[in-house]
């Protein structure tokens, strides 16, 4: 046998090690390698990738992101459908349950069976061809689901390939994709501070996720992925002869299997674990619903077979809902950094989920007016451990006689200027620039963590500076002196001193962090990373968000409607005016040397390709992943900016448009070659 030229064999090694320690990081939770090494390796890999394309691999570490944004997607026939469970919620269910498993077995005593946690997300349908991964799907009706592959590529804990010597033909693995608490936590958070509405909780963010059009957003999101059912073909060697041993195989394979999974012997251990549990997940950092229990006989299982919906072999123990009745006593408004006002019910204080909880959203005008409150209502509230509260249902029935309906002042409660609802939208606005709630919201905005983050500067503190009139913009935080700080409420001369330097540090953050934390509408962290990237200083976004909107939205992930609400910020005086007293003040309001908006020059640095049709050898996301490693850009749609077209075969409009606008076309190879020349 021949060894592989140096290159070859250079970029094999380099995946597997990169392979390898995404493994101990992602899966195992057992990290093997620095965070500097692993971006070391990792940038030599796409430098060499670069450099020669016929490296790529699917299974590439460098293709797991950047696949173009999808136009949709496209529904999928599963091998094997993916059915649903049957549910227990007390122990006689599961008594019942437990005595029909024997009955159609024809079987005395106890059955062996393997004890799961029923994840909350959202389940999932991998299939691996010759041990690479080529499809993933969304469980849909349970015959067919929505093709979510590009997404799905992004979850670091789904190994591209099957970590096995002889992988069979075809595997089919089925698991759950969720959104642990804290990124739950974090996405939340981010949408807030942009005004957006909320997620309910991690299953509905992760669903959202799982269906983006952009693979990047999915990327941003941190998904997890748990693997608990595996189909192989049926004349595969030393296959699985129980759902335990199947587990060890996903193990194996390379899947994030929950470590909690028991082998139970028999009916009271089963109760044992679910007991267990019900306490036990409040600790766990990601929602769970309830336990699965699984015959653990794989040929009992055959034996046992399915009902219409559901196989008679497993059962779901679910968890009792966590809801409670409560006396509604008010209403209150909140309004938020962007205007936005959310009803909140303010009700006689429930335990609920491990906290008492006196306070619910109720999200808008139309939700509150579907519930249809009324002053002293007896409501239903629900919550579940980061599950946010809400106002389920009203028990009408008991209404008082002569109750007040409750529903949204005409005027905002903070500042008494006309709300606002446009046409088509859900939320409610408070439109008057000066309100105190959006200054304060500004604010709270403007030094948090993802921002310029600047400790010391609290909610309670911030309402202090508000509410005296001693801060009227972000810029007036500058301007705060230690004395008068040292005067306020909780304060001290220290933690004075201590907010006066770190408000002056926080000059020095970077830009992409100003210009998030400037609370731009749609601008969150994601996105202000791109344009900083793309724009290196606040006048280069102001001029092009003016005169050319179309390099706006030629940065990736960059939409029409965000370069229009850009161009509404830049186009209001009272931002003008926000822009320069920062400056005056010594915000440089661009990159420094080492920031991602002075990236080092190299040929390619400053080109932006846009890439259309299907090319011979390698996919978009590969293509793009070249292009980017090389330090050109690519973006969704063709301008006069555009430096080159790579069309592919079935190339559409954009093909069309590049000739119309005389911009150069390159074909796969006149990619390759650019990219050589680059490199070289
Ligand atoms: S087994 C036929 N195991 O619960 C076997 N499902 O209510 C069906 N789920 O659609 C799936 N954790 O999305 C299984 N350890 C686990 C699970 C689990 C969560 C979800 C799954 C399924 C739903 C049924």
């Amino acid at each position: 046998m021949s060894s592989a030229p140096p290159n070859q064999a250079r970029a094999g090694e380099l995946r597997q090690l990169l392979q390898r320690a995404a493994h101990a990081y992602y899966v195992l939770d057992a990290p093997e390698m620095e965070d500097s090494v692993y971006d070391r390796l990792y940038r030599e890999l796409l430098e060499l990738e670069a450099a020669h394309p016929e490296l790529i691999t699917p299974d590439s570490p460098s293709q797991r992101v950047g696949g173009a944004p999808a136009e949709g997607f496209s529904s999928v026939e599963h091998r094997i459908g993916l059915l649903s469970l049957d549910n227990a919620f007390t122990p006689s269910d599961l008594d019942a349950w437990y005595s029909r498993l024997l009955k159609v077995l024809d079987r005395t005593g106890d059955l062996a069976m393997v004890g799961e946690l029923k994840i909350d997300g959202n389940a999932l349908a991998l299939s691996y061809e010759q041990g690479l991964l080529v499809q993933a799907a969304t469980r849909g009706e349970g015959e067919r689901g929505e093709q979510i592959t590009g997404n799905v590529r992004t979850i670091a804990s789904v190994p591209l390939r099957l970590q096995l010597e002889n992988p069979p033909a075809w595997v089919e693995v089925r698991g759950e994709a969720l959104i642990p608490d804290e990124t739950f936590a974090a996405i939340n958070a981010e949408r807030a501070a942009r005004g957006e509405t909320l997620f309910a909780n991690p299953r509905n963010a992760c669903a959202g996720t799982l269906r983006q059009l952009d693979p990047k957003v999915v990327a941003a999101r941190r998904l997890d992925f748990f693997a608990y059912t595996l189909h192989l073909p049926k004349d595969t060697p030393q296959g699985p002869s129980s759902q335990w041993q199947s587990l060890q195989w996903l193990q194996a394979a390379g899947f994030k299997v929950n470590p909690n999974a028991e082998l139970l012997p028999n009916l009271a251990a089963v109760q044992a674990f679910f007991s267990a549990w019900d306490t036990g997940r409040r600790a766990l950092p990601y929602a769970t619903d309830g336990v699965v229990v699984k015959l653990n006989d794989l040929r009992l299982q055959d034996a046992a077979g399915f009902t219409q919906k559901a196989p008679r072999w497993a059962i779901a123990l679910k968890y009792a809902a966590e809801e409670a009745p409560s006396i509604l006593l008010r209403l209150a408004c909140q309004v938020g950094r962007t205007g936005v006002v959310t009803p909140v019910a303010e009700f006689e204080p429930v335990p609920l989920a491990g906290t008492t909880v006196s306070r619910a959203t109720l999200h808008n005008a139309d939700r509150l007016a579907e519930l249809d409150l009324h002053a002293g209502d007896t409501i239903v509230v629900r919550k579940a451990g980061e599950i946010i509260p809400e106002v389920v249902r009203v028990l009408s029935e008991l209404r008082p006689a002569g109750a007040v309906r409750l529903e949204l002042p005409q005027v905002c409660p903070e500042c008494g200027s006309e709300l606002v609802r446009e046409q088509g939208e859900a939320a409610t606005h408070c439109v008057n620039s000066s309100c105190p709630a959006i200054l304060r919201g500004a604010l709270r905005h403007w030094v948090s963590k993802g921002a310029l983050d600047v400790d010391g500067l609290g909610a309670k503190l911030i309402e202090q500076l508000v509410d005296r009139g001693l801060v009227g913009s972000i810029a007036d935080l500058y301007g705060l002196d230690a004395a008068l700080l040292a005067s306020l409420e909780r304060m001290g001369t220290k933690s004075a001193d201590n907010l006066v330097a770190a408000l002056a540090a926080s000059k020095q953050q970077a830009w992409h962090r100003q210009l998030y934390g400037l609370g731009i509408h749609h601008v969150g962290e994601v996105n202000a990373k791109a344009l900083a990237k793309a724009f290196p200083s606040a006048a280069d976004l102001a001029t092009a968000t003016a005169s050319t909107p179309e390099s706006i939205t030629a940065v990736f992930g960059i939409g029409g409607e965000i370069a229009q609400s850009l161009q509404q910020w830049f186009a209001t005086p009272a931002n003008q005016l926000l822009l320069r007293a920062l400056e005056q003040l010594g915000f440089p309001l661009a990159a420094g040397p080492e920031e991602p908006g002075a990236i080092s020059e190299t040929s390619l640095t400053g080109q932006t390709f846009v890439l259309t049709g299907s090319l011979p050898t390698m996919s978009r996301s590969a293509a793009q992943a070249l292009i980017e490693a090389a330090g050109g850009k690519v973006s969704g749609s063709v301008s006069k900016k555009t430096s080159f077209v790579v069309a592919g075969e079935e190339a559409g409009s954009k093909l069309s448009k590049a000739e119309s606008l005389g911009v150069a076309v390159l074909d796969e190879a006149g990619l390759l070659e650019l990219l050589k020349a680059g490199s070289g």
